[in-house]
């Protein structure tokens, strides 16, 4: 296949274009992304068969030029960090909605299938005793400016697939870790903290509960729908992964030897959502997918090392994350 990739410099657009890349030899790649604060060239650095183009998929005749020789595209751009869309929601709507909707009309001109990545977000939160995960039929309901936007953008997935007949699909995926993702997010700041000295910073009572998959599990459920995937499908994607914040911090203080509780709680995020949790078992069904990283310690472990061995992936953004951080009282 010869795919574009939106977003393919950021976190998980990144470890997606270095794996199809990877075990997909006949695949080419043309990556589109604006390299804003998140994305980074160096990402895909001397990979083959990998072109990347910066711009923006605000701008649509780019959008359009670049859609009309792909066979598919995989639609990862979007301003990503709840924290940010408190601070500035217009630019959310303008790149997670206007920009979905660029794509979704160069895809309709020129005939070319979709997959859009979303998240699960867009259901709002769980109780923390509610034994219903998030499946296909629950309603949407985001909480954030970032979530919403999310939940427009796969609203006008759904209209172009149902008024245009767009091939399109939809994924919507718990939290990802892995490699190359950005400081602001909790679990590198948590462990780039620990590196330079200063203890975790937990939001609130930390007993907020997060759904973990390994971004290499994530991405390879994304290229099984490229494959096989329905047009207008919706697939919900996740490892059983839940875990409390504190938890998280104590298991990452332990491996990294400190003591469980040496953290700090801070003020909350506004509109904090209490718990996501993802029952996945249609997908792993539909898709013939299971998650290969089933042992969270393992996974953090192999993180804490990854950004031991790149310094030059984080240390030039932390200091104005941490400085924005604390304007927040964070
Ligand atoms: P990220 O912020 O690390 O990367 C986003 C990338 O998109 C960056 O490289 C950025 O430069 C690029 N980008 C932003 N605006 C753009 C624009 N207007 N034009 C072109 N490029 C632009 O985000 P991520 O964590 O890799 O998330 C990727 C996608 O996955 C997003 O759509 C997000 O909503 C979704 N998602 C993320 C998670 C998660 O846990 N991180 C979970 C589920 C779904
Ligand atoms: O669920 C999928 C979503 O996961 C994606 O759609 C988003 O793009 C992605 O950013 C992520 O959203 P979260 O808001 O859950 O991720 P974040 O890393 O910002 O925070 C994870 C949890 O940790 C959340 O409960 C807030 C908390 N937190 C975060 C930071 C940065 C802290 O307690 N301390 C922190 O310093």
């Amino acid at each position: 296949m010869k795919l574009l990739v939106t977003g393919g410099a950021g976190f998980i657009g990144t470890n997606f274009v270095r794996q199809t890349l990877s075990e997909h030899p006949q695949d080419e790649i043309l990556v589109l992304d604006k390299l804003g604060y998140a994305g980074k060239a160096e990402n895909l650095a001397g990979l083959e068969r990998c072109r990347l183009v910066v711009g923006d998929i605000l701008d649509k005749d780019l959008v359009f030029d670049l859609a009309k020789d792909v066979d598919a595209i995989v639609h990862f751009a979007a301003e990503s960090h709840n924290d940010n869309s408190l601070l500035n929601p217009d630019l959310f709507v303008q790149t997670n909605v206007v920009g979905t909707v660029h794509i979704l009309e160069a895809c309709r001109e020129y005939k070319v299938r979709l997959h859009h990545i979303s998240t699960d977000e867009v259901f709002g939160d769980l109780a923390l005793d509610d034994p219903q995960k998030f499946t296909r039929l629950s309603p949407y309901k985001p909480s954030s400016p970032y979530s919403a936007s999310k939940a427009a953008a796969d609203m006008m997935v759904r209209a172009w697939v149902r008024s245009f007949g767009v091939f399109a699909s939809i994924s919507n995926c718990s939290n990802n870790y892995g490699p190359y993702q950005h400081v602001e997010k909790f679990i590198p700041r948590m462990i780039t903290n620990r590196f330079l000295g200063v203890r975790p910073r937990v939001y609130g009572t930390g007993q907020n509960v997060r759904d973990w998959i390994h971004v290499d599990d994530h991405n390879h459920a994304v290229y099984k729908i490229l494959e096989t995937g329905k047009p207008g499908e919706t697939y919900l994607l996740g490892a059983n992964g839940e875990l409390s914040n504190l938890e998280v911090v104590r298991m990452l203080n332990k491996l990294m030897g400190y003591e469980e509780d040496d953290y700090e709680l801070v003020s909350d995020r506004a509109g904090h959502d209490r718990r996501y949790a993802i029952d996945a078992r249609e997908s792993y069904r539909e898709l013939d997918w299971t998650p290969e990283y089933t042992n969270f310690e393992l996974g953090l472990s192999s993180v804490i090392t990854w950004y031991k061995n790149h310094p030059e992936f984080w240390e030039a953004d932390k200091a104005q994350v941490e400085a924005q951080y604390k304007m927040q009282g964070k």
